[in-house]
């Protein structure tokens, strides 16, 4: 199947600062794709260049088979969601009068701005005036506009930043829901945590570069170091290579039934992430 983003060496470059730098990616319809990085990688930018927002300065990005930059149609339009910073709300109306007016604009029933509401947990504010929200709150709107007309394409720039931890995990339960049925996803974050959880692939960028492409689960095992801990009934704590040298001493544990638990020693995402670039996430 043909991939619903396809970039091919791009590069942006803000005067002779290179933001973005030969960046090869592929997404195929149906996926949940993460792109990881720290502040200042590049997220925003590939964002604003996959959104029709920005020029590549080199390179081919291609959405639903089509070059970008494309001319605004609202065809084109109507096919993706995009949530970036800049909010665009109107702050004097209500939460529900921002999303009637976009549901008028894409021709989107009444009955999905009922449904969208729900999907942020914003049922019980709608009456409220935007000017008035909170940065989680007014977060959760702009995400509720954005998926209003069920896009094919979502593109989510740090879509929880702003959230609590149960608003996070609301909000990452809807996305699940829109996925199933078949909206395709492709957010950014420095949340190592929302990666691992939510995204079916994750790419991870540092200074404009990619340095790499996989499931969280094969890259937990790429960089995993073989080893696994085991965890002894009397409290004592062992780690063993996971070669057969170390098979007599776990199957002696074992025997002897002293074993409490088993852990297998995989880094997570971030750890990774250090041991690529030498950086922290965040
Ligand atoms: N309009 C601009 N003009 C000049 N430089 C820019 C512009 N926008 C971004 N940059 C620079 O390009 C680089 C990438 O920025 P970008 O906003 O894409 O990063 P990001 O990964 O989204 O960071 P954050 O996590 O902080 O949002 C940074 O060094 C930034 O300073
Ligand atoms: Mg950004």
């Amino acid at each position: 199947m043909a991939p619903i983003l396809h970039l091919h060496g791009v590069s942006k470059l803000y005067g002779n600062k290179v933001a973005v730098d030969d960046l090869h990616m592929d997404v195929p319809p149906g996926e949940i794709f993460g792109f990881l990085g720290p502040s200042g990688s590049g997220k925003t930018t590939t964002i604003k260049m996959i959104t029709n927002q920005l020029a590549a300065t080199d390179g081919e990005v291609r959405v639903f088979d089509q070059s970008l930059p494309v001319r605004a149609t609202s065809d084109f339009y109507r096919r993706f969601g995009v949530l970036t910073d800049n909010s665009g709300l109107y702050q004097r109306l209500t939460i529900e009068e921002n999303l009637a007016l976009y549901a008028k604009l894409y021709d989107v029933s009444k009955q999905r701005i009922d449904d969208v509401l729900k999907l942020v947990h914003l049922q019980d504010a709608r009456g409220q005036t935007v000017a008035k929200l909170s940065k989680g709150m007014i977060q959760r709107t702009v995400l509720a506009r954005t998926l209003l007309h069920e896009p094919e394409l979502l593109v989510l720039d740090e879509p929880t930043s702003a959230l609590d931890p149960g608003n996070v995990q609301h909000i990452h339960q809807g996305l699940r829901a829109l996925n199933e049925r078949g909206t395709t996803i492709f957010l950014s974050t420095h949340d190592m945590q929302e990666a691992e959880t939510l995204c079916d692939r994750v790419a991870f960028i540092h200074e404009g570069r990619l340095q790499q492409v996989d499931t969280p689960k094969n890259l937990r095992r790429r960089f995993s170091e073989g080893m696994i801990q085991v965890e002894l009934t009397n409290g004592d704590i062992h780690t063993l290579a996971n070669t057969p040298a170390y098979a007599k001493q776990l199957y002696e544990y074992m025997a002897e039934k002293q074993i409490a638990a088993i852990h297998s020693q995989e880094p997570t995402l971030g750890e990774i992430f250090v041991r690529l670039t030498g950086k922290e996430l965040v």
